[in-house]
């Protein structure tokens, strides 16, 4: 299962002096010689992190796989046509919100997100939409013309009880499951951490896990290379047919 890291805390830390340090494109290399195979930020519309020059710095500097994360706007589609990261992932967009709360409503937003998805494609883009684990928005993201879902795990990792995390757990089954047989790429992220992504590990049609939230937070203590290399670790050991570690 390949791991796409997100830097785009790194340059939330940043901007809170609006400095050059820490450095989301310093943080990238160092996630790449770790074993990322994917660098992802979130070009926001209010570049409350990741600026512009970061995106073109990173698409200079990533060796593995740059998936920018964006609105469907005019704006970010001209960005991402001029800088062609190799994934664009559709994600709705609140200026209120801390991150990205929701999946994209692809059901609701059709034309519009197919326009956005066919102008990406043709630009040499490939695209993945956001979504809920919902099998009408996986069948929805097909017609749209997208190549991939990743799917949201926020409510899986958000969720108040045992109970309810495996009732969630199997929502994304199923949503990735149908997206495999419908020829998506099944991708998942949001809210993962070391202790709730093996779960999400062992469901065997996900190839992709987006998290960064966790990884920026544990290399504050251990450093950048080792939370990736844990996070890696966790993943493997966590993966399919491998028991929980004993405690
Ligand atoms: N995937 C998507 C589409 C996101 O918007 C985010 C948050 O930017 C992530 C993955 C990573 O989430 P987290 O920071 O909670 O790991």
């Amino acid at each position: 299962m390949r791991l796409g890291v997100n830097v785009d805390h790194v340059a939330t830390v940043r901007e809170a002096r609006k400095g050059r340090d820490p450095d989301p494109v310093r943080c990238a290399v160092l996630a790449e010689e770790a074993g990322a195979d994917q660098i992802t930020i979130h070009l926001r519309e209010d570049r409350r992190h990741i600026q512009d020059r970061d995106l073109r710095l990173l698409r200079e500097v990533v060796r593995t796989r740059l998936n920018q994360e964006m609105a469907a706007t005019d704006e970010m589609i001209s960005i991402a046509l001029s800088v062609r990261p190799d994934v664009c992932t559709l994600v709705p967009e609140k200026r209120e919100e801390l991150t990205t709360e929701g999946g994209l409503d692809v059901l609701g937003g059709g034309p519009r997100i197919a326009e956005a998805a066919k102008r990406l494609r043709e630009g040499g883009v490939r695209v993945s939409l956001f979504i809920d684990p919902d099998l009408d928005q996986v069948q929805a993201s097909l017609k749209a013309g997208a190549q991939a879902v990743e799917i949201h795990t926020g409510r899986y990792a958000d969720a108040p009880n045992q109970d309810e995390a495996a009732a969630e757990l199997h929502r994304i089954a199923d949503a990735a499951a149908l997206a495999q047989k419908i020829g998506l790429e099944p991708l998942a992220g949001h809210g993962l951490d070391y202790r709730n992504v093996g779960p999400v590990c062992r469901i065997p049609s996900i190839v992709e896990l987006n998290i960064g939230h966790s990884i920026v937070g544990r290399a504050l203590s251990v450093g950048m290379l080792d939370a990736v290399r844990e996070m890696i670790a966790q993943m493997r050991f966590r993966g399919p047919g491998r028991e929980d570690p004993p405690r």
